[in-house]
C-alpha cells in the first residue's frame, strides 16, 4: 500500500532565533526540509509529497529540494501550519484522485526514520481511520496558575507527547478539512473534533521537533553528515 504525504514546512521558525524559514535551516550541509522529505521517499511506501512552502521561499525551496534529488510538488502554505496544511491537501487531492492513504509529516522532523513511516502506514492499511506515533511522557507534568504557582500534579500515566508522521484515510482527512474552523496544533486534533477514533503507534526519540537552537545542537551531535 501506498501513501501520499504532505510536509508543512511554511513556518517561519520563530523559536530557532533568526535563522529564516527553519525548513530550510541545515543540518550538516543538508536543509531539514531535503532531510525530512528524502525520510519519507525512502521508506518506500510513499508514492508522492507535497511540500508547503513559505510564500516567500517557494523558488529557493524548489531549487533546493531539486537540486537534492528529493522529487516534491511544492506549493505556497499559510498563515499557520493548520492552513498550511490544507493547501497541501488540496494540491495532493487535484493531482491524482486514487490516493487512499495520507501521511501528513512536519518538517521539522527531519530525523525520523523510515521505520516509523512506514509503521503508520501499516497501521492505518489495517484499518485504522487515524493514526498518531507517541511517546510515553518522561517528566512529571504538573498544571500551574497565571502565576507560575503549582495547582496540581497529572497523572502522566496515561499521558502521551505525538508525534508525526501522523496517518490518515484519506476521507477522514478530507472531512477533517471540510469540517475545521480555527487552528489545531496537530491534524488528529481535528478528526477527534469530529468523532474519529484516533489509534497509536510507538514513536521514535529520533522523530523529534527541531525547535529550538538546542534541538539543533543535538541533532547536529547526533546524525551524521550524510543525509
Ligand atoms: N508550519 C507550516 N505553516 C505555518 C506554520 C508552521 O507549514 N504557517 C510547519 C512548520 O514549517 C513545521 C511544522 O509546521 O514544519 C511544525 O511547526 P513549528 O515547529 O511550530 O515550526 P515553525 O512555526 O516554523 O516554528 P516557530 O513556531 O518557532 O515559528
Ligand atoms: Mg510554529
Amino acid at each position: 500500500t501506498s501513501a501520499v504525504a504532505l510536509v508543512p514546512a511554511a513556518g517561519r521558525g520563530e523559536r530557532l532565533g533568526d535563522k529564516g524559514p527553519k525548513a530550510l535551516v541545515p543540518v550538516h550541509g543538508v536543509p531539514l526540509v531535503v532531510r525530512a522529505v528524502r525520510g519519507l521517499l525512502s521508506a518506500g511506501c510513499v508514492r508522492r509529497v507535497v511540500v508547503a512552502a513559505p510564500a516567500t521561499a517557494l523558488d529557493t525551496m524548489r531549487t533546493v529540494l531539486a537540486d537534492a534529488g528529493a522529487d516534491a510538488l511544492v506549493v505556497p502554505g499559510g498563515a499557520d501550519r493548520t492552513e498550511s496544511v490544507r493547501l497541501a491537501l488540496d494540491a495532493a487531492l487535484g493531482e491524482s484522485r486514487d490516493v487512499e492513504i495520507v501521511l501528513v509529516h512536519d518538517a521539522a522532523r527531519a530525523f525520523t526514520p523510515p521505520e516509523l513511516v512506514r509503521a503508520v502506514v501499516a497501521e492505518v492499511a489495517g484499518g485504522s481511520p487515524a493514526v498518531v506515533p507517541v511517546l510515553p511522557v518522561a517528566d512529571t507534568v504538573k498544571r500551574v496558575d497565571a502565576d507560575g504557582v503549582v495547582t496540581g500534579t497529572v497523572d502522566r500515566a496515561d499521558l502521551r507527547a505525538v508525534q508525526t508522521p501522523q496517518g490518515f484515510q484519506v476521507d477522514v482527512l478530507r472531512r477533517c478539512y471540510a469540517a475545521a474552523a480555527g487552528q489545531a496544533t496537530d491534524d488528529a486534533g481535528l478528526a477527534e473534533r469530529i468523532g474519529v477514533p484516533v489509534s497509536t503507534v510507538p514513536g521514535h526519540p529520533a522523530a523529534m521537533k527541531i525547535t529550538t537552537p538546542f534541538d539543533l545542537h543535538v541533532a547536529e551531535a547526533l546524525f551524521g553528515v550524510r543525509a
